[in-house]
């Protein structure tokens, strides 16, 4: 639990897993108790790298029952919202910035049967968010700068997801808020404490250094260290 009582979650994101041995290594985030998998849909355009698309997707679908979380690193994702939930997302999520009418981008997503989720640049301030706020299931902050894993947490990030859980509570209380770059140990808790319940991390689990099973469990040791 967080400090609403909100129940936390770890969202394991693939980019920086063997590819070649994906479903392996989906396999070894399921066991190991992940609660969502987080897929880094890059376009080239909204971000400088690109990664994959629905067909992953759809092969991702194929090897877990995990709610799989999208994360849309898209310019204009409303153009492929439908083939993402077909491929099987359960989560959908866009960037304030890469589309012109959110709410209707959010309806969409609700229509599609998927939770909707927003996004927000470091850079973007809060407030961009608050007229869709009521129309969210989650909220994205990201704490890197999106289109690589393994960068570096902006450590004034921290400050900005506890002004977000504040405006959330008074518009969206019911609604996730989730955190993305640069996720480790050591910083974890910092971000619950801040009032994100859903973590994402790259290469914290998915690393040369431990296997995904024991590197979810010391980030869980660090995550229970809250009462
Ligand atoms: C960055 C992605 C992240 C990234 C996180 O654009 O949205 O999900 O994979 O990776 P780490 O945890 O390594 O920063
Ligand atoms: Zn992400």
């Amino acid at each position: 639990m967080n400090t609403d009582g909100k129940a936390i979650k770890l969202a394991p994101s693939i980019l920086t897993a063997d590819f070649g041995r994906l479903a392996e290594a989906i396999r070894a985030a399921d066991e190991g108790g992940a609660d969502y998998i987080h897929l880094d849909v890059m376009d080239g355009m909204f971000v400088p790298n690109i990664t994959f698309g629905p067909v992953l997707v759809k092969t991702v679908r194929a090897v877990t029952r995990l709610p799989l979380d999208v994360h849309l690193m898209v310019e204009a994702p409303e153009r492929y919202l439908e083939v993402f939930a077909e491929a099987g997302a359960d989560i959908l999520t866009v960037h304030v910035e890469a589309t012109k009418h959110l709410h209707r981008t959010l309806q969409q997503i609700t229509a599609l049967g998927c939770k909707a989720g927003i996004a927000l640049n470091p850079s973007t301030a809060i407030e961009a968010a608050r007229e869709v706020l009521p129309f969210v299931d989650q909220v994205l902050i990201m704490t890197v700068n999106p289109g690589f894993g393994a960068q570096q947490f902006i450590e004034t990030m921290t400050g900005k997801v506890r002004r977000m859980r504040r405006l959330m509570d008074e518009l969206c209380p019911l609604a996730d808020l989730e955190v993305d770059g640069g996720i480790h140990p050591h910083n974890v808790l910092d971000v619950i404490y801040a009032g994100a319940n859903v973590i994402v991390a790259g290469s914290a689990v998915f690393n040369e250094k431990g296997s995904v099973a024991a590197n979810l469990d010391t980030l869980r040791e660090r995550m229970l260290m809250d009462a």
